[in-house]
């Protein structure tokens, strides 16, 4: 079941430094190109539109990375240790946004910013240092992931599908309605998955989804893989920070330490709203991959059990495709109706 894609021969992985660390270095820039989207906002379309893509571009360059590098048959240490920065540049986003979170509970003894300059400088040097440093080590072993671990790690997802994950999200497209529409639907959901013995079980699958999928992200990042199985390796490095980031902000900030019903409004940022908010503007590219990344995610598992069971590979990789596009269709259709754009039926 590994993946199986061509691997281009070691000689044309740049063991650059350049290259290893430029995921950790593009992430510097990330809060910076969040105020600039905040600070420009009211001055027209291009620009303010232009820093929002190019913010979360950063993603998008982490996942590049790590694809590329995912093409060596037998990596060595300096380019496993460059695919995990690469992955740590994909969650960019959640980390942002936990930083910004747990800051604000420990009563800003630092700047968002200061700490993210310092963590990702830290980083990049580490990414550049390893490559020089390692440039001709031999390859590394090549770890496989625990089967019996991939079969639970599916089997929890399936249930965490089936008790919260398909109706929050049919939950938040339903936010493209209007406010009213959210809240109705939240209120007949919350009776299923806030139940007294439903929710306690969500929360331990989700983190061990996170403790079972960082081990196999880690025996992973050791191995060959093509366009899919990086998408799937990417967005489960994103869905590990995101749903610590998420369930803490859910959990500890809102409910405990703020006091604030966890509804439409905690979710859009209610009064600013997501868009002209200074804080809030960073909920956008978290949110949105974290929904486009959760529901790819969920595709490249079917896609995995498929092939093990007969799936001709040219059907799989088709339906993959379809199911990656109709993610991110998920994904924005959803932040435009947390963004106030509502369909007027
Ligand atoms: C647009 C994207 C999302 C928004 C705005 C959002 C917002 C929220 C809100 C407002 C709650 C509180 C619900 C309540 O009080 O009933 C919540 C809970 C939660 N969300 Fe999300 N969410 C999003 C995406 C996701 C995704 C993709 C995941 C999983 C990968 C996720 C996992 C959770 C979990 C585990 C909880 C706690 C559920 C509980 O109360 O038992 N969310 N979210």
């Amino acid at each position: 079941m590994h993946a199986t894609a061509p691997v281009i021969p070691q000689r044309h992985d740049a063991a650059r430094p350049w290259w290893h660390a430029s995921p950790a270095v593009c992430a510097i820039f990330y809060p910076y190109l969040l105020k600039g989207f905040h600070a420009n906002v009211n001055a027209g379309m291009a620009l303010p539109a232009l820093l929002l893509a190019l913010s979360m571009a950063i993603p998008l360059i982490g996942f590049v990375v790590a694809w590329k590098l995912g093409r060596l048959a037998h990596p060595n240490d300096a380019q496993i240790t460059a695919k995990r920065l690469a992955w740590l540049a994909v969650a960019a986003p959640p980390i942002y946004t936990a930083a910004g979170v747990l800051l604000y509970m420990a009563g800003d003894p630092v700047a968002d910013t200061t700490l993210w300059l310092g963590i990702w400088i830290v980083l990049a040097a580490a990414g550049v240092r390893s490559t020089v440093r390692k440039q001709s080590s031999t390859p590394a072993a090549a770890q496989a992931p625990s089967p019996r671990l991939r079969v639970w790690h599916g089997i929890s997802a399936l249930a965490i599908i089936l008790l919260f994950l398909a109706m929050h999200m049919t939950n938040h497209l339903a936010g493209l309605l209007g406010e009213a529409q959210h809240r109705q639907l939240m209120d007949i959901f919350r009776t299923i998955y806030r139940a007294h013995l439903v929710e306690p079980l969500i929360v331990a699958l989700f983190l061990f989804q996170v403790v079972s999928g960082l081990a196999m992200v880690r025996a992973h990042s050791t191995r060959p893989a093509d366009f899919f199985r990086s998408l799937q390796l990417a967005s489960g490095a994103y869905l590990v920070f995101f749903i610590l980031a998420h369930m803490n902000s859910v959990f500890f900030y809102a409910r405990r330490f703020a006091g604030i019903e966890t509804d439409w409004d905690f979710a859009t940022g209610a009064p600013a709203g997501l868009i002209h908010d200074a804080w809030n503007i960073r909920l956008v590219p978290h949110y949105y991959f974290g929904v486009f990344l959760a529901l790819s995610h969920l595709v490249l598992g079917a896609r995995v059990v498929a092939l093990a069971h007969g799936a001709r590979r040219e059907r799989a990789d088709r339906w993959s495709a379809a199911g990656i596009a109709a993610s991110a269709l998920a994904a924005l259709l959803i932040m435009l109706g947390m963004c106030g754009v509502h369909l007027p039926i």
